[in-house]
């Protein structure tokens, strides 16, 4: 199993060494791992001048699995576009055709207090959401700004072809089989014709899957639904900018955005591992990270492209133990409770594996 590491910047260098604490545990346990590290981002705009350098795509590309941190940070804001740290998330998925985004919002029952809406909406929350990554209105073409100060205008272009809608379509398809059984596809119709054509092909595809229940939802009302009733909900799937805010919003379902992990898979399997966070400059280097969502992204790691769900199982019961425990990264601790800090997260973590 060969991974790629990219911590990037911010929190993302402190989060992934916890994850890696924990390979290297399961590596001295005997799984066959092989690890090499490459800057991302910020920081490899700071050494190499490009957000992703060559040197780092290439091993994306060769390793069977990239666990990533997180990329971006204020100083980087004002940098021209394509040396935007954000560049390198975004060409990576795009580079390596990982289209398929599975975003799990599953709330522990040890932390269902900790959202901001009532523990009977949301305990026992289990859903998935399935995001398209590789086209929308996040590559479509053309984009830009032009004009004049006072007459300037910006453009961007939502645009999906048939086959992007049908392989996503697909795969929310086939996640809802092996879980609930219901699919729900989230969609703006009634104004947008790209989404209509979404629309369409979902109704074609759904004969083919006649176990899974397919009903359609605009994004809209998908987002009060999410904070109404989220658990009327098994599987979403949805286009590359409604799935990038729907999936922020459902992880404030779950007490902490700190604790959502990512699968960004190819079509074969091959997968990008990232916490749906971001790299959160604001407490960057203070030690107070949650590295959970990155730990249980590297458990994703484990079950989607290396088909080995016993040690994924093994990480996640280790994280939820570790919350038995009681320790509380910041985001998730009860107001007043002394928090603890991302190394002793870890630490916990891995005492429980
Ligand atoms: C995410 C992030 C990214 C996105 C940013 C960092 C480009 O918000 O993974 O959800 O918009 O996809
Ligand atoms: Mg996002």
């Amino acid at each position: 199993m060969k991974i790629a590491l990219l911590p990037g910047d911010g929190i993302g260098p402190e989060i992934l060494r916890e994850a890696v604490r924990i390979l290297e545990a399961l590596r001295s346990d005997g799984l066959k791992i092989e690890t090499e590290e490459a800057p991302v981002g910020g920081a490899a705009y700071d050494a190499a001048g490009d957000p992703l350098p060559p040197s780092t795509l290439a091993l994306a590309k060769s390793a069977d699995a990239v666990l990533f941190g997180a990329v971006g940070g204020p100083r980087y804001d004002t940098l021209p576009r394509d040396k935007r740290p954000e560049k390198a998330i975004l060409g990576l998925r795009k580079e390596c055709d990982f289209f398929a985004n599975l975003r799990p919002a599953t709330v522990f029952p040890e932390l269902a207090d900790a959202s901001t809406l009532k523990p009977e909406v949301v305990s026992g929350l289990d859903i998935m959401i399935v995001r398209e990554l590789t086209g929308d209105i996040y590559f479509g073409q053309p984009r830009g700004i032009t004009g004049e100060k006072g007459s300037r205008v910006g453009f961007n272009t939502m645009h999906y072809t048939e086959p992007q809608i049908r392989r996503i379509l697909h795969v929310g398809f086939r996640t809802a089989r092996q879980r609930g059984r219901r699919l729900t596809s989230v969609d703006k119709m009634n104004v947008l014709e790209t989404t209509q054509l979404w629309r369409d092909i979902a109704e074609e595809i759904a004969p083919e899957y006649p176990d899974v229940e397919l009903t359609h939802i605009l994004v809209d009302n998908c987002a009060m639904q999410l904070v109404r009733n989220p658990r009327q909900f098994d599987v979403l799937v949805t286009g590359n900018m409604f799935g990038d805010i729907l999936s922020d919003e459902a992880s404030m379902l779950t007490g902490s955005i700190g604790m959502l992990p990512s699968a960004s898979l190819d079509a074969n399997g091959k997968g990008l591992y990232e916490p749906i966070h971001g790299s959160a400059p604001d407490i960057a280097g203070k030690g107070v990270a949650n590295p959970l969502a990155q730990i249980l992204s590297m458990a994703m790691m484990f079950r989607y492209t290396f088909g080995l769900a016993d040690v994924a199982g093994r990480v996640e019961g280790a994280v939820r133990k570790a919350l038995a425990s009681g320790l509380r990264t910041a985001d998730i601790a009860a107001k007043g409770a002394k928090p603890c800090t991302t190394a002793e997260m870890g630490t916990a973590v891995l005492k429980a594996l």
